[in-house]
């Protein structure tokens, strides 16, 4: 039987411990046997659950991509499927068991295929073992924090033909530098922080994400302006509290601070998620007020409406703070549309206590709210404590659907008959002669196009809505609206810049010009004295240095060899247009 080593599994006592943040750059070394495995190989990532775990898919994909392994969107054809779990959302722990057992085929094909499991549950104590006794067909388990370990770990389980399990609980690394293969070439997604020290007590994400730890602000900035000079249209700044972002850096950085710079940069829609109530301050409220950029929608989970419900989950905050917050948000941005998370079914959630949730959500009019049947995380304090009967908890959730539904409508009815900007995602998944695509307040909208438009930013007039989706029609021409589109592309692309730049010192320089006089005066010098003998073959001969003075000038030559890539780019995008 295959040998199984145990590099680190989770403990939730040590993942409780917050150690002292160790920073490292990676240095991006594939090791020489994962390079030739990866030969010819093709890579599946299945993700669950938040931003976090896709931004961590497209950091896992990145090192895939430089081993030399091509993604393939057919798990089938995979001969390394990596699926990266959830601890919270979708039941997603059940799910997994699922998907590992359809990967069984991929392994009879190709005995060497590998499979991997990554995400939050591999953090949970134990789930890894016992994944391993009922599917020992697995490669290698990680946890969120050997993400930058990935080839490594890879290359260890080749050379040693054994499982690996490492998924270590007490970490608290920034690591920078790593690879990136983005789900999208027109939203992006940019971690500002990683883990979470709230201890909300029914959550799990503290323990399989560690320790709350900032990026410094001018990789962030740095990550950030990369994408806007790429021409991305959105950036989702993420943490799990993006709200207490710098505080660890104990260098005066805040997240108004951050937000603030970063709308500076000109990326054409910003957002950010998620906000801790309590630690969302004035100062935060200004700066989304003061930046166009910066969308409309806010997602500030409340959890519960009832100030002792709120209480016993840890959150530190009452229902009439949080109502005070929402009021002030609403007053200095007015069309903000809130967003929220609930969990029903709390232990101990009294029906006076749902009713709190209810009535809040009434009289903070959310535009929609994600909604979550509190259940149970091994080793967190909410689990011990007297749970709420099942059917009362089901029947709480379909009241509070209703309300969600309700005030969902009723946003969404509101932008009847206006016209709004749409990113466009692509096409529908209903129907494939429709685009569908978010507004700046975070609402799904359907209209008829042609694809080309996919990550372009659209009028479309709102004609109809049902709850969870609207209807609408594009206002304009289509290829006027894909011209708008490549001149912006064009106008943030540094090196499109670069070349105009160039151009324009070119026609001013001194040395230059004065190059150009005097070639222009010997030109006619030597068409003067054509049939001259001697004169002529003098004239040509000086004419002729000065050609080459001007052809090897330092400035010339940089703006010939950018204007051929120039040229290649400007085909690109003609061939785009086509
Ligand atoms: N950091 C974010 C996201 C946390 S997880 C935040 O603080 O909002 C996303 C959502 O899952 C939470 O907001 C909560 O509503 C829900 N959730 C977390 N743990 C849960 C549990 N044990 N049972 C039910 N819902 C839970
Ligand atoms: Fe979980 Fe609370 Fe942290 Fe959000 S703030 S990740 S709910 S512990
Ligand atoms: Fe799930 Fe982990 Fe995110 S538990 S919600 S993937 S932080």
């Amino acid at each position: 039987m295959k040998k199984t080593l145990i590099i680190e599994a989770p403990n939730s006592k040590k993942a409780a411990q917050r150690p002292p943040v160790f920073r490292s750059v990676d240095s991006r070394t594939i090791p020489p046997n994962l390079l030739d495995f990866a030969k010819g190989k093709k890579f599946y990532i299945r993700t669950y659950g938040c931003q976090a775990n896709y931004r961590d898919e497209e950091t896992m994909a990145g090192y895939l991509s430089e081993a030399g392994f091509e993604r393939t969107d057919d798990p089938k054809e995979a001969n390394l499927a990596i699926i990266n779990t959830c601890a919270v959302r979708e039941n997603a722990e059940e799910k997994v068991y699922g998907e590992i057992g359809s990967f069984k085929a991929n392994k009879e094909k190709d005995p060497s295929f590998m499979l991997v499991l990554a995400g939050c549950v591999m953090g949970e104590e134990g789930v890894g073992e016992s994944l391993l006794k009922t599917y020992p067909f697995i490669s290698l388990i990680i946890g969120t924090h050997e993400v930058s370990k990935l080839p490594l770990l890879l290359s260890e389980v080749l050379k040693n033909r054994q499982t690996l399990v490492s998924s270590s609980s007490f970490s608290s690394e920034v690591v920078e530098n790593m690879p990136s293969l983005r789900l999208s070439s027109f939203e992006a997604y940019v971690n500002i922080s990683y883990g979470c020290d709230k201890f909300c007590t029914y959550c799990i994400v503290p323990y399989t994400r560690g320790r709350e730890r900032s990026r410094q602000m001018s990789d962030v900035l740095k990550e950030c302006q990369d994408l806007v000079e790429s021409g991305y249209k959105q950036i989702t700044l993420l943490g799990q509290n993006v709200n207490s972002y710098g505080l660890d850096l104990k260098d005066g950085t805040n997240f108004a601070t951050l937000l603030d710079k970063v709308a500076s940069l000109g990326i054409p829609r910003l957002k950010f998620l998620t906000s801790y109530p309590s630690q969302f301050t004035d100062e935060m409220i200004a700066v989304m007020a003061k930046h166009k950029n910066i969308d409309p929608w806010l997602h500030l989970p409340v959890q519960s409406g009832s100030s002792s419900c709120l209480k016993r989950m840890g959150r530190r905050y009452t229902r009439e703070e949080y109502l005070s917050l929402a009021k002030r948000i609403r007053e200095k941005i007015p069309d903000i549309a809130l967003t929220t998370d609930i969990i029903v079914g709390f232990p101990g959630e009294t029906e006076e206590e749902f009713e709190d949730t209810i009535s809040l959500m009434k009289e903070v009019r959310y535009a929609s709210a994600y909604t979550f049947i509190y259940s149970p995380r091994i080793g967190t304090p909410a689990a011990r404590m007297v749970q709420v009967p099942h059917e009362i908890t089901q029947k709480r959730f379909l009241r509070l659907k209703e309300v969600v539904d309700d005030l969902t409508k009723e946003s969404s009815d509101k932008m009847l008959g206006k016209t709004v900007e749409v990113l466009v995602e692509g096409v529908s998944k209903k129907d494939p002669n429709k685009l569908s695509g978010y507004s700046r307040n975070g609402k799904l909208i359907h209209f008829e196009g042609p694809s080309y438009l996919t990550g372009c930013l659209v009028p479309i007039k709102v004609l109809s809505s049902k709850t969870y989706s609207l209807h609408g029609e594009l206002v304009g021409d289509p290829l006027l609206l894909k011209a708008k589109d490549l001149a912006y592309l064009m106008s943030v692309d540094p090196f499109l810049g670069a070349f105009k730049n160039l151009g324009d010192v070119l026609s001013k320089d001194p040395e230059l010009q004065s190059l150009g006089e005097k070639y222009i005066e010997l030109k006619k010098k030597t068409a003067l004295s054509m049939g001259k003998g001697k004169e002529y073959e003098e004239a040509k001969k000086t004419l002729l240095s000065y050609q080459d003075a001007i052809k090897s000038h330092p400035l010339l030559e940089n703006y010939r060899s950018m204007e051929k890539e120039a040229r290649e780019e400007l085909s690109e995008i003609a061939e785009i247009l086509r």
